[in-house]
């Protein structure tokens, strides 16, 4: 039996919900958004260490600038309507991916929300903000270029904005890639995809995907 420690998830699929029901695409945010809160909570209850989310790539940007000003507008919501759920469950708030394009009242509102969870021994929720695993790793690369540290496959980890390895990689949405997410930390993730859109996704879904990677094997490369 496998142990799942770290759960990453790809929440693709906003959009077309959204489209399939004549909403605008930014109504498939929102409700996707209520849905992280869902996920997060049973993650939390089932002994899960940290649920990364990617709700930002850095290839999001080529986006119409109203649905990036909308997403960018959803976070800032976000970061202050979850504090009251974070702190009941004890669940630690971080991010990843490079932070410096966002306004600086978002990136207050990220340190604010880093702050206030710091204490929480639960859960670690990771947002993937503005996060693409390229240059995630290029970051990692010239790191330890400029400290003169020799490129070994464990000082580039350990460079790496988080290292901890994914147990558990779930893409919903229908789409079979990873569109640039956790490239390094998922050498050795399960990966399980479901067609379920977004907002769509339940937690009884959830506890399928996490049944079935307990039933895993997992080899690393062994017999
Ligand atoms: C995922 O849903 C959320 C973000 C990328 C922010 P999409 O917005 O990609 O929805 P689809 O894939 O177009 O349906
Ligand atoms: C991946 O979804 C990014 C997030 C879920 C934040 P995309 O919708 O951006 O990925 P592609 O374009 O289908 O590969
Ligand atoms: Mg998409």
């Amino acid at each position: 039996m496998n142990t799942l420690s770290h759960l990453a998830i790809i929440m693709d699929g906003n959009g077309r919900w959204a489209n399939a029901q004549d909403l605008p695409r930014a109504k498939g945010h929102e409700k996707g958004a209520l849905v992280v809160r869902e996920v997060t909570t049973y993650a939390a209850k089932a002994g899960v260490r940290m649920l990364t989310l990617y709700a930002f790539s850095t290839e999001n940007w080529k986006r119409p600038s109203t649905e990036v000003d909308f997403l960018m507008k959803l976070l800032a919501k976000f970061l202050k309507q979850e504090l009251p759920t974070l702190l009941e469950h004890n669940i630690r708030f971080d991010v990843m991916g490079d932070m410096h394009p966002f306004s600086p009242s978002l990136k207050k509102a990220i340190a604010h929300t880093k702050e206030a969870t710091a204490h929480n021994t639960g859960l670690t929720q990771v947002l993937a903000l503005n996060y693409g695993g390229w240059d995630e790793i290029a970051r990692a690369a010239q790191r330890l270029a400029s400290a003169h540290t020799p490129i070994t496959p464990d000082a580039l980890e350990g460079a790496l904005d988080n290292p901890i390895p994914v147990d558990l990689l779930i893409r919903t949405g229908g789409e079979m890639r990873l569109s640039n997410f956790l490239l390094w930390q998922a050498a050795y993730a399960e990966l399980r995809f479901t067609p379920t859109l977004w907002p769509a996704f339940t937690c009884k879904e959830l506890e399928e995907l996490m049944d079935s990677f307990t039933q895993a094997n997992r080899r690393f490369g062994g017999l």
